[in-house]
């Protein structure tokens, strides 16, 4: 495993084991490597108020905006301890798909070491985006 991915993941990691899952105890980690070459990351936080919770995609985009402002995305990692490897929710692909490219490298993980790499453009073709409002 390259550099990149391995401190991607090991960020991925960390976020994951501070995620906050009093309700689905599902705990998920992102991160996200920007053009600039920084790693940002997130877990998810839920709520008692359950449709309140947010994605760990959502907590790793609201840290990047917060670090360095609107960013190209160039790497994404995601962990979640499920037998399978955990893709973005559609909810997380919109939200990312702001910040990303059609060749946005995501790579999925099981806490076992099971993974699965995507370009973005696999896992969301077509986009809801600010030019879809032109009249
Ligand atoms: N979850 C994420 O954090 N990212 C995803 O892309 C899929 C789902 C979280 C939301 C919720 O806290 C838990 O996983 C179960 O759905």
């Amino acid at each position: 495993m390259d550099d990149r991915i391995n401190n991607l993941l090991e960020a991925a990691k960390k976020a994951y084991n501070n995620a906050y899952v009093p309700n689905s105890n599902f705990s998920v980690g992102a991160a996200l490597l920007t053009e600039n070459g920084t790693i940002y990351a997130g877990a998810n936080v839920e709520n008692a108020c359950y449709a309140m919770g947010q994605c760990a995609e959502a907590s790793a985009i609201g840290h990047m905006i917060t670090q360095e402002g609107a960013a190209k995305i160039q790497t994404i990692v995601v962990i979640g301890d499920a037998k399978l490897p955990i893709v973005p929710c559609g909810g997380c692909l919109q939200k990312l798909s702001e910040f990303t490219t059609k060749d946005t490298e995501v790579y999925c993980y099981t806490k076992a070491g099971e993974a699965k790499k995507y370009l973005f453009s696999e896992l969301q073709p077509v986009t809801f985006d600010h030019s879809s409002m032109d009249t």
